[in-house]
């Protein structure tokens, strides 16, 4: 079975680019390989010449996106925070160029993101939310043994001088069957990008503009999106909005057993809640009982819409997948749903997931997910999705019901199944994500990186 990637790579035909690939940070383009292993190092710049001096040496060993549909497995990327670009010691004239979310951090935005009551920052992990975290740096590969060399790579830029101090380490990686942290198939569907050099795979849609992704190009509305300034910092830049998850597994699980009989019942009734069975097969193309070998196949597992299926008996309209990409859903205000996409890089952190656990205890044991969103506009998208998608069901005629899997839920929040000859409204919905910090970061180009090292002379 071919993985996304090799079903890519397949074709060499589809490679015609109009992006400048060897200037955007491979992560941007390039899925993460399967397995995946990785760590995310947080670092403060104490001394702007030092942080400087990091970037000058880290730099080189930056991946860029060329190429990226060639299966290459480790890599390193780099984010700078605004505190960050603050303390590289940056012009205030281009400090003001970014926009104000970035600039207020994503602590700062809580009320905008609705991140608010178990998900407040005042209950995060530390450094997040500290202003603290200056640079992010990804290492990532698809062995522990290359992600250890990716590592050191990193750690022999920043060790061994003063002035750049690391808050914190952050493992990640894939769990067995590359399931998520409640036990679903998930990295399925991602936009296409227009002058990526991919053709989409059948069911991703029209490719959406280059510059709803990366700074410098035309975005939906055929204009260039507002750019950090100079050019050379802005352009083929992008920004990420990173998000950590602990998973209330005991919890979720509790409220499938509640609601379900028999295990088919409750595999139902999970697949309700996010349009796809836990296999990755979407629900409208396998209605009735799941269908892995259909999950698995890139050319099938997205290649569906709700044309025929409006009421939502086959996929809730408040499915996890059905909000967060509606399609051809008739929504009751009228959206553009392309204006909406991001980049989504997920991945795993702490135990498997455990079907069988169903302890309020096993609720606080740190598993859970780290997302990277990325969009030349990754604030504002998240505020939307957040504020109107997630804790909203207006949009799609469920009253105040928010996403079942990462809605913030108030006691005896329901979600709804459209069914015949009456609906069936599950009571008895929780927080089953829990927010444990968050930080905006943007992301240079490779000659940016450069810049930005060389700031001051
Ligand atoms: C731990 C928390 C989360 C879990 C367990 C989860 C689970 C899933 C699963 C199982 C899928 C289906 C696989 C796929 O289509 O690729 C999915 C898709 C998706 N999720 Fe999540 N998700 C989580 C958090 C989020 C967050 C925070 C966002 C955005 C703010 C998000 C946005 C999306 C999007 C855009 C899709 C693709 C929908 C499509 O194009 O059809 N997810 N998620």
């Amino acid at each position: 079975m071919l993985s996304v990637q090799e079903s890519i790579a397949e074709d060499p035909s589809t490679h015609a680019t109009t992006l400048d690939l060897q200037e955007i940070q491979a992560t941007v383009l390039r899925p993460r390989p399967a397995p995946y292993f990785g760590t995310h190092v947080l670092l403060r710049v104490d001394d702007a010449h030092a942080g400087r001096e990091f970037l000058r040496r880290l730099s080189p060993h930056i991946a860029s996106s060329a190429q990226w549909w060639d299966a290459v497995h480790t890599w390193l990327a780099v984010g700078i925070s605004y505190p960050g670009l603050e303390a590289l010691g940056l012009a205030r004239e281009s400090l003001q160029s970014f926009p104000e979310a970035f600039r207020m951090g994503m602590a700062a935005r809580a009320q905008q993101l609705g991140d608010v009551g178990v998900n407040d920052p005042t209950h995060w992990e530390k450094p997040y939310g500290t202003g603290q975290v200056h640079i992010a740096v990804q290492a990532i590969s698809d062995s522990e043994e290359k992600r250890r060399r990716a590592l050191a790579i990193a750690r022999e830029q920043y060790e061994g001088f003063s002035g750049v101090t690391v808050l914190a380490l952050q493992d990640f990686g894939a769990q067995p069957g590359d399931l998520n942290s409640l036990g679903y198939k998930d990295g399925i569907d991602q936009p296409a990008i227009e002058g990526s050099g991919v053709q989409p795979l059948p069911g991703q849609g029209h490719p959406i503009k280059a510059g709803e992704f990366i700074l410098g190009y035309p975005g939906e509305a055929g204009t260039l999106l507002p750019m950090p300034e100079p050019d050379i910092l802005g352009r083929n830049g992008t920004f990420i909005g990173y998000r950590k998850y602990q998973s209330r597994v005991g919890a979720f699980n509790r409220f499938l057993r509640d609601h379900g009989s028999t295990e088919e019942e409750r595999e139902l009734l999970a697949a309700k809640l996010v349009g796809r069975w836990r296999s990755g097969a979407p629900l409208t193309l396998a209605p009735e009982v799941d269908n892995p070998a259909l999950g698995a196949d890139p050319q099938r597992n997205n290649a569906f819409d709700y044309a025929n299926d409006q009421q939502g008996r086959q996929v809730p309209l408040g499915a996890h997948i059905r909000r967060m990409n509606p399609r051809d859903t008739n929504l009751q205000r009228l959206t553009d749903v392309n204006l909406h996409r991001l980049i989504r890089r997920g991945a795993t952190y702490g135990l498997p997931y455990d079907p069988t656990a169903v302890s309020d205890e096993y609720d606080d044991v740190p598993h859970g997910a780290i997302f990277l969103f990325i969009s030349a506009k990754a604030m504002a998208t998240i505020e939307f999705l957040q504020r109107e998608w997630i804790d909203d069901g207006d949009f799609i005629g469920v009253g105040n019901e928010r996403d079942p899997i990462i809605g913030r839920q108030e006691e005896g929040a329901t979600f709804t199944i459209p069914k015949e000859p009456v609906r069936r409204r599950i009571h008895g919905i929780q927080t089953f994500n829990v927010l444990r910090g968050g930080e905006y970061f943007f992301l240079p180009s490779i000659s940016a990186l450069k810049w930005l090292a060389n700031l001051g002379g």
